[in-house]
């Protein structure tokens, strides 16, 4: 179809692409792919990870060793030690102007090798603190996010070093096995491991780490067809960024919707992974208590602000006790007894009062104390990075690996997919036998002749919605997986949007084909077999250049729901201009370029011409149209030829390809940057250094596993008694 390569492709394109309007767009697509598929491998590590500019800090944070572009061996994990002081995050609302602290002057820190939990009632904060840590934080302008962010020692962000985040929705292709998909995900994200028994025995391992052996041949499914699993989906989620070898796993909320049992073996998953060395920091409502007993380390937030941090388990209840609050009965799950005390209970005036005051207080004393209260574990950072074996790995981008392997993803996924294929298929059918008993066997009559343009519409409309609809409905959800895996770096957009566009032929054109072949035979249109070829083809054309249309409506919006809404509508402003109900002479001036870029109306012509030239029709009067060719020039589609027509489809279906190739590179997702508080303005960041929240530590060391009890906090100022079912 196109000639890849210099002159050439300007060339063959600006003979398809007609003249105006047609040809600017030629000229875009043209730059565009030769863009797209010339170009060199793509970079596998995301610009707003490991970006060259941060190369200091990467080394830095690294132990000194080059880590730009490159990946730990596996089964390594380098410590991270992160430290946050002063985190505030403020909403302002330009309207009312007022602020609303999300964050409050929030400190902490997790450590290699233990597992902190973020504790609070909803919507005390626990998500946007963890997307702070993470640098996941959505920017808006409304936004201002303040506070220092420290890796090892060293201040930085998430771009210093290798993180994971398991978020609360898991999205996964519906139709691939969790061995599928983690083997997949380890060929993308591990080019290293190039012998087949190596990576099975890789994906082997972490099936057996994340208690995944028994469902390993098991399709992950979805809402439509029954799958894994629950909890095992959110395994498969940690196993899958597990294969980057994350030093530091963000996990929000990972036990949300799952039942005790299941969100126990996830928190026990967590805890392992802790234990082999990683920095897990999870966000949680109210785990039960064997989970609790599970955590190293806590932070508890009310309404944005520091109530607990430091050690887990008995620590915070003694810390509280002290404080003057009723202890914790044996009896009562400990992480309750905090939810209470840190909740408002909006019951009554009284107690909403009462309960604010309590939460005032704890916050204060908090305040306070903070920088006495003390983790008992020392940092092992440092030290342990010099020791750090450097077997590391040089990542090599492979754009024709990328593609055969996104490929097979593509078309596992497309042909596996049997209840929308049904329902596609059924669809097809019952709309070809609808259209085909109106238009039953249409003779040669004056008045076929309106009948065959009707029906050649409603054929064309029905292809194009069809296509449309089914791409918008399932595209912003894949989008939302594409865009988590190339945050990872698996691979860049130019192999994954190719291999999409291929493995769809075959499965999105059986659809036209059918419908065709019950249509053409009941209508009794042209009756020969390569009109009857030619119009499958237009066809099954037509509906991958609507299907690529309704990429580009995914890629431009952020929800199915929004795409389901402007796909249509953009959808009828071709229709409109499709042809049939504007004649393309009548077109006002300032339209004229849409039916050069209408899908609807390429197609319509095609078909026409293919249906109409060489037809004879019966006439009675001088004024009749007695010949096809004189219908096609009342259309004013005279003198144009089929070829042309399905040309232009391509160039259309090249143009909605390319628009989504750039729309998919523009909307990587933003994140708020962290400003330095007012505080520090004047210290030199270079020069800035936080002060571990332990102060009289010495530095680096082995683990110690024996908590340091907290001081004795002064006696409390008078307070109305909490009272917790239970509690003595
Ligand atoms: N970008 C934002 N714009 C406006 N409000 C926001 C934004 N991000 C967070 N919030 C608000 O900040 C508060 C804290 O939200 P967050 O999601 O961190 O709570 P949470 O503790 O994780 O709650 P849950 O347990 O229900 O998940 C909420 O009241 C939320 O509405
Ligand atoms: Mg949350």
């Amino acid at each position: 179809m196109v000639v890849f390569g210099g002159k050439k492709v300007g060339q063959s394109l600006a003979r398809i692409g007609g003249n105006g309007v047609g040809q600017v767009l030629v000229a875009v697509a043209a730059a565009l792919l030769v863009r797209l598929f010339s170009g060199p491998g793509p970079a596998l590590l995301p610009e707003n990870e490991y970006s060259s500019g941060d190369d200091d800090e990467q080394k830095d944070a690294a132990g000194d060793s080059d880590t730009t572009g490159e990946a730990l061996v596996p089964d390594k994990v380098f410590p991270v030690t992160i430290r946050w002081r002063n985190i505030t995050c403020s909403l302002s609302d330009k309207s009312s102007k007022s602020v609303r602290f999300l964050l409050k002057n929030v400190s902490g820190e997790a450590k290699p090798g233990r597992l902190l939990a973020i504790m609070g009632p909803s919507g005390s904060g626990k998500t946007t603190l963890l997307n702070v840590l993470a640098g996941q934080l959505s920017a808006s302008p409304k936004l201002h996010l303040s506070g220092l962010l420290e890796v090892n020692g060293k201040p930085s962000s998430n771009k210093a070093y290798k993180f994971a985040y398991v978020r609360q929705e898991d999205l996964f292709f519906s139709q691939l096995t969790v061995r599928e998909t983690l083997s997949l995900a380890a060929e993308l994200q591990l080019p290293e491991i190039s012998s087949v028994e190596e990576r099975d025995e890789y994906v082997n391992n972490l099936l057996f780490r994340l208690g995944l052996v028994s469902c390993a041949e098991s399709n992950v499914g979805d809402a439509k067809v029954r799958g894994i699993s629950g909890g095992e989906k959110k395994r498969l989620s940690v196993a899958c960024e597990l294969i980057a070898s994350p030093s530091v796993i963000f996990a929000d909320e990972p036990t949300t919707g799952l039942d005790a049992f299941q969100a126990e073996k996830v928190m026990e998953t967590l805890r392992q992974l802790a234990q082999d060395g990683h920095t897990v920091i999870c966000s949680i409502h109210q785990p039960r208590g064997s989970v609790y007993s599970k955590f190293d380390d806590i932070v508890l937030l009310t309404e944005g602000e520091l109530v607990y941090a430091g050690l887990a388990r008995d620590e915070p209840l003694e810390y509280f006790s002290n404080l003057g609050w009723y202890r914790c009965s044996d009896h009562v799950n400990p992480a309750e007894f905090l939810a209470d005390l840190i909740s408002i209970d909006y019951s009554s005036a009284e107690s909403v009062n009462s309960s604010r005051k309590r939460i005032d207080s704890l916050v204060e004393s908090f305040s306070q104390r903070l920088s006495t209260i003390i983790y008992a574990t020392p940092i092992s950072g440092r030290k342990d990075s010099k020791n750090l074996k450097k077997t590391i790995v040089k990542k090599k981008g492979d754009w024709w690996k990328q593609f055969l392997l996104l490929l097979k993803r593509a078309w596992m996924q497309a042909s596996r997919d049997g209840p929308t294929n049904k329902v596609r298929a059924r669809m097809s059918i019952a709309s070809a036998i609808i259209f085909g008993s109106v238009f039953w066997r249409m003779g040669r009559s004056q008045t076929s002749i309106q009948d065959r343009m009707g029906l050649l519409q409603v054929a064309v409309i029905n292809t194009a919605m069809a296509a449309l609809t089914k791409t918008v409905g399932v595209f912003p959800k894949e989008r939302a997986i594409v865009e988590r895996e190339r945050a990872k770096g698996s691979y860049a957009l130019g192999p994954y949007l190719l291999s999409k566009l291929i493995a769809e032929v075959p499965v999105g054109a059986a659809f036209p084909l059918m419908f065709g072949a019950v249509l053409y035979p009941m209508a009794c249109l042209h009756p020969t077999l390569s009109r009857f070829g030619k119009f499958c083809g237009i066809v099954t054309v037509e509906s991958f250049a609507a299907s690529a249309m309704g990429l580009t409506v995914g890629a431009l919006v952020p929800t199915t729901e929004a795409a389901m809404a402007v796909g249509p509508s953009l959808m009828t402003v071709f229709l409109v201009f499709g042809g049939y109900y504007v004649n393309a002479d009548n077109t006002p001036i300032i339209f004229r370029w849409i039916p050069r870029v209408s899908l609807i109306r390429w197609a319509f012509q095609g078909l026409c011409i293919n249906e109409f030239s060489g037809l004879e029709f019966e006439h009675q009067h001088s004024f009749d149209i007695q010949t096809g060719e004189q219908a096609l020039e009342r259309l004013s589609f005279g003198g144009s030829r089929i070829r042309d027509t399905v040309m232009a489809q391509s160039r259309i279906l090249l143009f909605w390809y390319c628009t989504t190739y750039l729309l998919l590179k523009k909307n990587k997702p933003k994140y708020q940057q962290l400003e330095l508080p007012p505080q520090y303005h004047q210290i030199p960041p270079k020069l800035l250094q936080l002060e571990p929240l332990e102060p009289n530590l010495p530095p680096p060391m082995e683990q110690d596993k024996s908590p340091q009890k907290l001081e004795s906090p002064p006696p409390p100022p008078p307070l109305d008694p909490f009272n917790l079912e239970g509690a003595k």
